[in-house]
Formats: C-alpha cells, structure tokens, sequence
C-alpha cells in the first residue's frame, strides 16, 4: 500500500504530487511550486480523486502562504480548477483561518483516518464470501491514502470476508483498470478488471453481491455524484437485487446543495474519448439516493432518509 507522503506531499518549495497519469507503468513525481501549478495538477489529473485534491488544494494554499504569495488569488485559482468534488471547496475553506502547512498535513492525516474508520463501518456490512463490484478508483491514490471504497474492499480481505473484486475499467480514462487495478494487486486482492458495460450480465449470472463506490459531492437528500457510469450500475444494482454502498468521508457530504440537481458536474474535453469524431464528456453522474442501500462515512452507516440521517455526518 502506498504511504499517503508517497500520494501526495508539501516539502519547503514544492507540492510533491505523484503523478496518476502515468501509473501503473511509470511512478513519476510532478513537482508544482506555486498554487497555480497545483491547480493545473488537479486539472489534468495529475492528482484525482474527491478527497486527494481537497489535500492537494490544502498543500497549495499552505505553499502560497509560505512564499507570501496572494492567498485570495490562490484560493480562486484552486477553487476554480474542478467542480463536482466538494472536498476541493470543503478544504480551501477549511484553510481559511489557518493556512499553515500543519493544519493542511492535519487535514490530509484526518483524510486518511477517515477512511480507515469508513472501510470498518462498510466491511461489518458485508457477508463472508463477498464477489464486490467498484468503480472509478476510490483507493488511497484517490484520499490521499488507504482509499474510501477501496478502503473497505481491503478491510473485508483482512477480515476473512472478500473473496473477490470485479473492477470496471472506467472508460473514458481506466481509474479502474488502471489504479484501483494495481492497488488490489499490491495488496494481493483477488480481482478481475472487466469492461465497464460487462456489469450487467455478471449480475445476471449472480457473480456479483454488491457494488461499493465513492463520491465526489452527497447532497443533503443523499444524492451522490460520483464517476460517469456509476448510475447505471446503480439501476442494474437495483434490477438484480444487489445493495449499492457509497463509502465516502463526511467532507464529501454538501448539506448546502439540497439535491443532485444542484451538483455541478464537470464537462471535460471530449478528446478522451475520441480525438477523430465529436465527443461529449460529462466525468460524473448523479445516482438518486432512493438507489442507494447506504451511505458511510467516518460516523457510521446511514440508510434513507438520508436527510435526517446524514445531518450528523458533517464535521463542523
Ligand atoms: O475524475 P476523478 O478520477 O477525480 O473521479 C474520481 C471519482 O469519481 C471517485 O470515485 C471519487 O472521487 C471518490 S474517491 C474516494
């Protein structure tokens, strides 16, 4: 498992981010010395993930106000540079009263405690036996360490209870085939990648038990956003039976943005997907809370009506 320095860093000069673009094959580290680096970072994914590039955005702020640079220009630069996780605002504003480097190690170390109390809370929900299905990657490389539904996935395995991971490969970029893919496979967790439109008849075939998935924004009704795709398996989840879990830590719930109509989601350039033919590339999509079995974050478990239920999931 990677440390969650490996992940992502602040050193003297420097926000050390390893580069995601480029794994499995290659561990290459960029090196963004200002905030508006950072910020470029985080739009080209150089670092990914709801939770990562809140701490990512924590560490440039941290960086600007080490070199005396305008932090109001570096939190608008940051700020602006992905819209659907909250985590990235959650963070920013966090750093506010306290842009110290301490307080923004503080924030990633609590990133990574979060998960670990999340991936025990998801794993007492799970039967001995467990075929799990994930998107996307929600793995340490996504939190900054030790990963949210990945969390959880590994957290089963310690305790006797997966016996297997089916990973969509993630289209248009393969977080799955390619992140959550080799963090399995570092930590020796039965797994097969399969094609993202395969899910459907491995359900069928009752080779799945349950879908587990992060998120980038929960609204107060437990409307989650979270990689596109996600909500079509929550529609196949719901045709065969299956629970689907939304493990994500409570600086990913927006008790501010009523319901899923209000979530932004992010537009990226339709060249990811095809550089020959016009392409549209929504990244996320919404899954409806009443297709959601629950949602866990670091306070425990909560089920519908998530409104009530997830009230208390906010970190002052
Ligand atoms: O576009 P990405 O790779 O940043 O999207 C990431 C996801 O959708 C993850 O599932 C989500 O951030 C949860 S990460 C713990």
């Amino acid at each position: 498992m990677l440390e969650p320095d490996r992940i992502l860093r602040l050193e003297d000069d420097a926000v050390v981010l390893l580069d995601q673009r480029l794994l499995p094959q290659q561990e290459v580290d960029v090196r963004c010395g200002t905030a508006a680096e950072v910020a470029e970072a985080i739009k080209s994914m150089v670092v990914r993930g709801a939770p990562a590039i809140g701490v990512a955005a924590a560490y440039g702020i941290a960086l600007a106000a080490e070199r005396r640079d305008d932090l109001a220009a570096a939190d608008a630069v940051l700020r602006a540079s992905r819209p659907t996780a909250v985590n990235l605002a959650w963070a920013l504003d966090e750093m506010r009263d306290d842009p110290s480097p301490e307080h923004a190690r503080r924030i990633h170390a609590d990133e990574v405690r979060r998960c670990r109390e999340m991936a025990a809370h998801t794993a007492d929900l799970l039967q001995a036996g467990t075929r799990a299905l994930t998107h996307c990657n929600a793995g340490g490389l996504a939190t900054g360490g030790y990963g949210s539904a990945v969390g959880a996935l590994l957290t089963a395995w310690e305790r006797g209870l997966l016996e297997h991971v089916w990973v969509d490969e993630t289209r248009p970029l393969l977080q799955g085939a390619r992140l959550t893919a080799w963090e399995l496979e570092t930590a020796g967790v039965p797994h097969a990648v399969i094609a993202d439109s395969a899910a459907a008849s491995l359900m069928a075939a009752g080779d799945v038990d349950c879908v587990i998935t992060g998120a980038d924004r929960i609204a107060a009704n437990g409307d989650a956003a979270n990689k596109i795709g996600t909500y079509s398996l929550a529609v196949l989840a719901r045709h065969h039976g299956l629970p689907l879990y939304v493990v994500a830590p409570s600086s990913t719930v927006d008790l501010a943005t009523p319901d899923g109509a209000g979530i932004p989601i992010e537009e990226r350039d339709g060249a990811e997907i095809t550089t020959r033919f016009a392409a549209r590339n929504p990244a996320f999509d919404v899954t409806p809370a009443d297709l959601i079995a629950a949602i866990v974050t670091e306070h425990g478990v909560h089920r519908a009506p998530y409104v009530d239920s997830l009230a208390g999931a906010v970190t002052a």
